[in-house]
């Protein structure tokens, strides 16, 4: 007999991006922000007391769900604290499905859904999501889906582009179950589905605090949907997923939009000049809303090449061996020094010729 729910047995984990141990590398992997957080989180880290660490944390985060409430002009009542978006999810996944429960997304998104739709026993319908040219398709079958959750990152990852919040809507009313829309890179987007939590009830939004305010070292994220959807979440959740030091960086961080503002315009910006070098060098891909760009490679290259080469001479982007996403790479958007060295190594590959960290530096 197994020692673990076969469901798990069969199953093939998560496996995610690359954390290289060495600081001596260009990352652009896992969309994490280039810039650090705000000044104001360390000084609330140095803040933490000993009683703060002695004690369990507040179990539901009610300092940040007031600062992120003001920031989203929402109830904070409408705010559920997660240890990272991705404990939203298994928390969604969880209070959601039953073994053989039918669990929609589309394909390509992001690829830790099917992995917890695995471990429950539930179905994942996947929704072709196509690209044809520069633009990427919704299948008419998403209006009329026949499922108990529906999953939709917006914008897209790893497409990086955006579903318009009036299609959302129309797809949040047609669909019975409970609709996730993952806004994990919403910061970086001209538009959010924020409006939705009022006008549907079976919308949740996933945010995360490690794209937009750089903080993916600490493992914070929120749900913001209707309090009597998140009393049912709140039932399966852990009983302080997440510690006092995280809580307090966490606010910190949201309560300086300024700062997290600057940053968010200094990577649309570089985004845009990313976009176009690469275009001009036949790197195609349709407009990024998000901090990464999802790139074709130019006709007659391999994209599994490319990255090896890539990685080799210092830099980190990140390849998807799966159908329709063979021949593209997907890039984060760095600091500007990064973002030239990666242009300068892609000029020279292009080019057959080597190259060295050194060189990229
Ligand atoms: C689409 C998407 N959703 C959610 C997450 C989870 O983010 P985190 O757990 O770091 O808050 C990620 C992280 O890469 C993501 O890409």
């Amino acid at each position: 007999m197994s020692l673990v729910n076969p469901n798990v047995e069969k199953m093939a984990g998560y496996i995610p991006g690359e954390q290289p141990e060495s600081l001596d590398v260009i990352k652009l992997n896992t969309n994490e922000n280039p810039y650090p957080p705000s000044p104001k989180v360390r000084e609330a880290i140095a803040k933490i007391t000993d009683e703060q660490l002695r004690r369990y944390p507040s179990p539901d985060a009610r300092v940040f769900r007031a600062m992120a409430g003001s920031v989203h002009s929402v109830d904070p009542e409408f705010i559920i604290t997660t240890n990272g978006g991705d404990e939203l999810l298994s928390i969604v996944f969880r209070a959601c499905l039953l073994p053989g429960d039918r669990v929609a997304m589309l394909d390509p998104s992001y690829s830790l859904y099917p992995v917890l739709a695995a471990a429950i026993g539930a179905t994942p319908v996947m929704l072709p999501y196509r690209i044809n040219g520069l633009q990427w398709h919704l299948p008419e079958e998403i209006f009329h889906l026949d499922a108990r959750l529906l999953l939709i990152v917006n914008p897209n990852a790893p497409s990086g582009t955006m579903i318009d919040p009036h299609t959302l809507e129309r797809i949040a009313h047609s669909f019975s179950g409970v609709v996730l829309i993952d806004e994990a890179y919403a910061d970086f987007a001209p538009q959010t589905a924020l409006s939705l939590v009022h006008k549907c009830p079976n919308v949740i939004l996933l945010r995360s605090m490690s794209k937009g305010y750089g903080l993916a070292g600490i493992r914070f994220g929120y749900g913001i949907g209707r309090p009597e959807l998140l009393a049912q979440l709140y039932k399966v959740r852990d009983s302080y997923p997440c510690d006092a030091v995280a809580i307090a960086a966490a606010t910190a961080a949201i309560e300086d939009q300024p700062y997290a503002r600057g940053t968010w315009m200094d990577v649309i910006e570089q985004r845009r000049w990313l976009q176009k070098t690469l275009m001009d060098m036949d790197f195609m891909g349709p407009e990024s809303f998000s901090n990464f760009i999802l790139a074709t490679v130019p006709r007659g290259r391999s994209a599994a090449d490319i990255y090896a080469k890539l990685k080799a001479g210092g830099i980190l982007v990140r390849y998807f061996n799966l159908p329709g996403l063979q021949d593209k790479l997907r890039i984060t958007v760095g600091k500007p020094a990064d973002n030239q060295a990666l242009i300068k190594a892609l000029r020279r590959i292009v080019a057959g010729r080597s190259i060295s960290l050194q060189e990229t530096a």
